[in-house]
């Protein structure tokens, strides 16, 4: 209906949020251990994160490991970690000498001191890349409730009421615009515990594709349905028009 290439006419989104599910059950198909599932996920999370930039979009938020992971089988998690501490600076490298910041966000405490440490190295190396506002937020370690409670806990300690601009200004995300278009691969359809107050007026897109093979095209299908949505943000047609 909206054609299958992105045009000049493309609205595109400034924010995409993206939950990458499904790589367990892709290794699974495929008679692999999980670990090679992550083990593609990370690779397709970074070719998709290149073509988003390219295609204009300013912030990408990727959901890595929810504080709900951390109850994960230890083997499992300790694959995750060796991807990061093997592969996570090269790849962050890549993506953000696009001229992207990388902003990483969550409660990593509960994380191996060493990746802890490479996920900060990381941020602060990448820094020198920043241009144009791009942002990169790994999510990592993140639970939406977690990091609403956290703000709460902010202002009270700081004895203020807040506004809605002033809450968001505690939150992770901050400075940000909200996510436009969030993603979710893997055949599920729920949000997660991700980015729940951001993503009040976000355009929900499910496919049915596993995140290993959820492609570059795959990715501009979603955009161009993104797209063409009317945005109405709880006003009428009429209003919009005007
Ligand atoms: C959900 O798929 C995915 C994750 C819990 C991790 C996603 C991680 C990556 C894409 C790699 C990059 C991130 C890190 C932390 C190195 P699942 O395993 O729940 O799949 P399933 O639902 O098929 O079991």
């Amino acid at each position: 209906m909206f054609g299958n290439k992105i045009k000049e006419e493309t609205r595109i989104p400034r924010h995409i949020a993206i939950i990458m599910d499904g790589n367990g059950r892709w290794a699974k198909k495929r008679m692999m251990p999980r670990s090679y599932g992550h083990k593609q996920g990370m690779q397709r999370m970074v070719g998709l994160l290149e073509r988003a930039y390219d295609l204009g979009v300013s912030f990408v938020t990727v959901y890595a490991l929810s504080t709900e992971n951390f109850n994960r089988p230890q083997a499992e998690l300790e694959g995750l970690y060796n991807l990061i501490r093997n592969h996570f600076r090269a790849y962050m490298t890549r993506i953000c000498s696009r001229g992207v910041t990388l902003r990483i966000v969550g409660d990593i405490s509960p994380l191996p001191a060493d990746v802890q440490q490479t996920l900060l190295d990381c941020e602060r190396e990448t820094a020198e890349y920043a241009k144009d506002g791009k942002e990169l937020n790994f999510a990592i370690g993140y639970g939406a409730r977690a990091e609403i409670v956290r703000a709460v806990n902010s202002a009270v300690e700081k004895g203020e009421k807040v506004t809605e601009e002033s809450f968001s200004a505690l939150l992770y995300t901050h400075g940000e615009p909200d996510p436009e278009l969030l993603i979710r691969t893997g055949k599920e359809k729920r949000l997660s515990n991700f980015l729940l107050y951001q993503s009040a007026y976000a355009e929900l897109y499910f496919s049915d594709k596993m995140f290993p093979e959820f492609s570059d095209k795959d990715l501009e299908k979603a955009i161009i349905w993104f797209s063409g949505r009317k945005r109405r943000f709880g006003k009428t047609d009429e209003q919009i028009k005007e």
